[in-house]
């Protein structure tokens, strides 16, 4: 099985994981359809789709339009899911639009298919938010979920619309419990979501990154190219149909640690330490990293990019678009 010829429709396809995700599809040979509103202070970015302009055609509908939805998803072999409102930060000033953006735009996108496209495969991109504070490490999928904040619990209901529709509907969906990922491609503008990314810009403009408290709490970073290979994986998996999965690499690594090594690899920048501010303190789950057992069993995939390797990579690519991303005041 491969996308070869495939119909496939990503939701949210200007952002981060969206657009690298096109390019693969592309390269792959699928023919590829994304659909974008472009919502403020995320990460969507023409220039993402920059080197498959001419191939991926864009709509810039949003999720939550079911007229436009219905349309969009007819005669799709795959949909990735992947629109969302993607801040932590914002769901707290503006829970509201989070429970919209990501528990009704996701109903929308699963009642279109119920009703237009019941043979297509839905892939959808939840968070390791959803677990919230673990109570044991690495966290697997059977982990208790306590999640802290709007957007971890936004994503949990649009998980469990996918898998009620799976159940109930015999929709074929996979449900994804993303860790924390950066690379090329993700926003650079504010610090309110992709800390990982956030540390990068900071570094490449010769400035300190701020560290939280101790910064001892440990985090699972994804680089983009595993998360792309792991959802074409988890596509072309029958078995993985109705099933939900973590997504990391299961190998933490704490924020000093991560700084320093920023540093290091960029020749630039330096660290500071710096209070949590009452916000953020509140939305913090501790540490993190996935159990990937189950998905390595599965689906057969696991990641390939060590963290120097992908630091490098992302740094280089900044370095040379960083007008497309961030302006210097
Ligand atoms: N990047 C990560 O570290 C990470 C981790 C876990 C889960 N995820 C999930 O992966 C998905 C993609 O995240 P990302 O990092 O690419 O974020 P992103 O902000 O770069 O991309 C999200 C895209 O969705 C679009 N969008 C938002 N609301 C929309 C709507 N109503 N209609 C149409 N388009 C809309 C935005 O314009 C943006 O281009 C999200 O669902 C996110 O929750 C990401």
């Amino acid at each position: 099985m491969s996308y070869k010829s495939k119909k496939v429709l990503i939701t949210g396809g200007l952002g981060f994981v969206g657009s690298n995700l096109a390019i693969a599809l592309v390269k792959k040979g699928a023919v590829v359809t994304l659909v974008d509103c472009l919502l403020p202070r995320q990460g969507g970015n023409i220039f993402n789709i920059k080197p498959v302009e001419r191939k991926a055609v864009v709509d810039y509908a949003d999720i939550r339009d079911p007229e436009a939805m219905n349309e969009l998803v007819k005669n799709m072999d795959y949909i990735f899911h992947l629109a969302g409102q993607v801040s932590h930060v914002d769901s707290i000033k503006n829970p509201l639009q989070d429970l919209s953006v990501n528990a009704e735009g996701t109903l929308v996108v699963l009642e279109a298919c119920r009703r237009f496209n019941p043979k297509a495969k839905v892939i959808f991109s939840g968070t390791r938010g959803q677990y919230g504070t673990s109570v044991r490490l690495p966290v697997d999928e059977e982990h208790p979920m306590h999640p802290k904040g709007v957007y971890a619990i936004t994503n949990l209901c649009a998980e469990n619309f996918v898998t009620v529709y799976n159940q109930v509907h015999k929709l074929n969906t996979i449900a994804l419990r993303i860790t924390n990922t950066y690379g090329p491609r993700h926003q650079m503008q504010h610090d309110e979501y992709g800390v990982f990314n956030w540390f990068i810009r900071k570094a490449i403009d010769g400035e300190a990154i701020d560290i939280f408290g101790d910064g001892r709490i440990l985090r699972d970073f994804l680089y983009i190219d595993d998360l792309v290979d792991c959802l074409l994986k988890c596509g072309l998996t029958p078995k993985a149909y109705g099933q939900i999965f973590n997504v990391g690499t299961g190998k933490p690594v704490n924020f000093i640690d991560l700084a320093k090594k920023i540093v290091k690899i960029a020749r630039s920048g330096s660290i500071r330490f710096t209070k949590f501010t009452n916000e953020r303190k509140a939305l913090e789950p501790g540490d993190y990293y996935a159990d990937i057992t189950k998905i390595k069993r599965v689906v057969g995939w696991k990641p390939k990019v060590g963290l120097d390797s992908g630091i490098k990579k992302t740094i280089e690519f900044y370095q040379e678009f960083k007008k497309h991303y961030w302006k210097n005041d």
